[in-house]
């Protein structure tokens, strides 16, 4: 059965970067929670087919089942469509086994929350003075101004990249992954993930001449089984970091304001402290699940509602689905900003469970933070223009006014 409204499952190419800027998925989703929800997406321009979980247990069981599906032919359609990914078993998303474990007890070093502490007291003081500058000059678009500058100077300042190099990796991030205009093709983005690989390769060998107490320099000092990491290896997951780092934690924020912009009882429930900053939070994440959906690829056959999995075959989990589960949520379609519990996939779950969410959590809590303190309301004053990709989803712009809260930004003032 097809729901009224929901376009007919075999009419939508989930492997097409336009079937997200195009459509409302709503309805499909819940075709195929309902009546598929081991659906097949056929062969298409040019793409092979793919299998596409959308219940919410069935995502976690695969998440969780890395005996018969495997990370390393790549953990997204763009690279598992093309044939796989090139750090494989170097990149610790698309590693698995012993050195995924060993990988990510080196990272993990380096992202847990005792560490951090100086990344988030400089993520809260970055957040406060871009809200505050923005409240005073009366608005911005709030995608360029603010939520492009949060994420990626907090990754900088973990891995050590010069102020000066900022905007130019923050420009390859983008185009890397997503397009923000339809003239960025599959090209341009390649490009940009090479120049990214390239400007990594080159601090990394500075840094094996001066070690500062950077990520970079860390990296350089470690080793696996007594074998150091290689460059290849520092390079790869520097470039994991920045763009697992800053394009999701960027799209959240911009998503974050867009739906409390739209809905001011929300805001109000935040504003007016009825609702804790982390449940906010979390529901934040949930409504925006930045990354729509990650793959694996089938390495042992196996079955999901009776379905055959076959090895070679691509099997996509998807959270943009997964998150809206009514088996699981209550009134998902609601943006509820005190939903309790609220177990959301946006972090994905078992062997590759977000290693950033703790950072992604500080920088989206300092965001609501500061929005509480210093303003009393925002609108949206113009289109927010929609990013093309098979992704990732959200907006690369979003014109805002806020209105200032006087007694906040008088104290500010004197601070
Ligand atoms: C893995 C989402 C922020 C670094 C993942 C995965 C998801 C995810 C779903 C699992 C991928 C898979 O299973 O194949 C998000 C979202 C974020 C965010 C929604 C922000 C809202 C961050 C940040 C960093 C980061 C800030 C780093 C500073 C990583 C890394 C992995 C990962 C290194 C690989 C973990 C592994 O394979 O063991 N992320 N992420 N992420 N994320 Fe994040």
């Amino acid at each position: 059965m097809v729901r009224a409204g929901a376009p007919a499952p075999a009419t939508v190419d989930l492997g097409d970067p336009d079937t997200f800027a195009d459509h409302d998925l709503d309805g499909f989703w819940r075709t195929l929670r309902d009546t598929a929800p081991v659906y097949w997406n056929p062969p298409a321009g040019g793409r092979r087919g793919f299998w596409v979980l959308s219940r919410y247990d069935d995502i976690m069981a695969a998440y969780r089942d890395d005996l018969n599906l495997t990370s390393e032919r790549g953990n997204v359609l763009v690279t598992l469509l093309g044939g796989g990914d090139a750090g494989a078993g170097r990149m610790l998303a698309v590693t698995d086994g012993h050195r995924h474990h060993e990988l990510r007890k080196i990272l993990q070093r380096v992202l847990s929350p005792r560490v951090l502490s100086d990344v988030a007291a400089a993520v809260r003081a970055n957040t406060r003075r871009l809200i505050r500058e923005a409240v005073e000059a009366g608005g911005c678009d709030f995608a360029a101004e603010i939520a492009s500058r949060i994420p990626i100077t907090t990754i900088s300042n973990l891995l050590g990249v010069p102020e000066q190099d900022r905007d130019h990796l923050l420009a390859q991030t983008k185009a890397a992954l997503s397009a923000d205009t339809e003239d960025v093709d599959e090209t341009d983005s390649e490009m940009a993930r090479n120049e990214i690989l390239l400007y990594f390769m080159d601090m990394v060998e500075e840094r094996r001449a001066a070690p500062g107490d950077d990520v970079i320099s860390m990296l350089v000092a470690s080793s696996i089984d007594g074998v150091p990491l290689s460059d290849e290896d520092i390079v790869l997951n520097c470039y994991s970091l920045i763009i697992g780092g800053d394009e999701t934690s960027r799209l959240t924020m911009i998503d974050g304001v867009h739906t409390l912009a739209a809905r001011p009882e929300q805001w109000r429930r935040l504003k007016d402290g009825e609702v804790a900053i982390d449940t906010a939070v979390d529901e934040v994440l949930r409504w925006a699940s930045p990354t729509m959906h990650f793959g694996r690829t089938v390495v042992r056959e196996t079955e999901v509602h009776g379905v055959r999995l076959r090895p070679g075959e691509i099997v996509t989990l998807w959270h943009a689905s997964g998150n809206r589960d009514e088996r699981v949520f209550e009134r998902p379609g609601e943006f509820d900003l005190g939903r309790a519990p609220n177990k959301h996939l946006a972090f994905g779950y078992g062997p590759h469970f977000c290693l950033g969410s703790y950072l992604a959590k500080v920088e989206i809590a300092e965001l609501l933070l500061a929005l509480r303190d210093f303003t009393d309301g925002f609108e949206q004053t113009g289109e927010a223009l929609r990013i093309r990709s098979n992704f990732l989803t959200g907006f690369s712009t979003l014109p805002v006014r806020f209105r200032p809260d006087p007694r906040s930004m008088k104290e500010a003032a004197t601070q």
